[in-house]
């Protein structure tokens, strides 16, 4: 066993210690859901749960690529909803902010499609976008980019833009990955920071989607990973330097900035 314990505490001894030089956090909604946008799967709260209205056969047909193309309509009444610019990071962005500040940032691999990691601060060439962003948007028929300006307009709208080219007029889709689609080259590309890291951070995430999902298990033996989530999830807790913080990240994560003597500095980034 590589820590002392398996606590947050010994985590901090660790990082104090110098040897985590090489931190690579894994994120998803469940790190967005205090700053007000819903999760996918949490039972009541989350997204899939609340699709009713939508009428869609399954609640993931909204981010399914064959289900858009034949009605794009429900997509865009989430794309409103969801839309960037509204929310603010929360406490544990600002630790990743934090952790790149002190130069010990390897990489921050995200599920999460609101921006909020740039918006906290996070170095954009640390960021990791795994199913993509609405940062950038397409036509999905000849891949012409659409402009952001008439893209904020049509999704405040609730309207589906079309490509502007008009021979084509085509569907236009956030660069956000959906299901049937391939994931961006840079995460096949950046996988190997999995196995130089030497301290995993898994924070709100169910680890259901694939290949996200199987991220942790990159991590060489020896090399301690933390959980910060509502729940037990995937393989985290079988390894022996596996660290289990079970409730809300943000408490977890001030009570590791606790732990670190951080904890000033974290709230003062955090709220700029
Ligand atoms: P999920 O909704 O599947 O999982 C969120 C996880 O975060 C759950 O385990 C929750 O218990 C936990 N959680 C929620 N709030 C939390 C909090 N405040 N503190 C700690 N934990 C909390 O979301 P993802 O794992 O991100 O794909 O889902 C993966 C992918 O499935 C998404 O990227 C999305 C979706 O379909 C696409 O859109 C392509």
């Amino acid at each position: 066993q590589t820590l002392a314990a398996r606590t947050l505490s010994a985590v901090a001894e660790y990082i104090k210690d110098g040897k985590a030089k090489r931190i690579v956090v894994l994120t998803g909604a469940g790190i967005s859901t205090a700053a007000g946008i819903p999760d996918f799967r949490s039972p009541g709260t989350g997204l899939y749960a609340n699709l009713a209205r939508l009428n869609l056969p399954h609640a993931e047909a909204v981010f399914d690529i064959s289900y858009f193309r034949q009605n794009p309509e429900p997509f865009y009444v989430l794309a409103r909803e969801l839309y960037p610019g509204k929310f603010h990071p929360t406490v544990s962005h600002a630790f990743i902010t934090l952790l790149a500040r002190r130069g010990l940032l390897s990489h921050l691999f995200t599920q999460n499609i609101d921006c909020l990691e740039r918006r906290a601060g996070v170095p954009a060439d640390k960021i990791v976008e795994a199913h993509g962003s609405f940062a950038t948007q397409r036509c999905i028929d000849c891949r012409r980019e659409y402009p952001d300006g008439p893209m904020r307009e049509h999704v405040e709208r609730g309207q589906v833009p079309r490509c502007e080219d008009e021979t084509c007029g085509g569907l236009v889709k956030p660069d956000i990955v959906f299901f049937g689609e391939q994931l961006p080259s840079d995460f096949e590309r950046s996988l190997h920071h999995l196995s130089m890291a030497d301290l995993v951070l898994v924070i709100g995430t169910s680890l259901t989607v694939f290949p996200f999902a199987k991220l942790p298990d990159l991590t060489l033996d020896g090399k301690p990973r933390v959980l910060f989530n509502l729940e037990r999830v995937g393989t985290m807790g079988t390894q022996a330097d596996d660290v289990l913080e079970l409730g809300d990240c943000d408490s977890g994560i001030r009570k590791l900035a606790d732990e670190l003597g951080w904890r000033e500095e974290l709230e003062e980034l955090w709220t700029g």
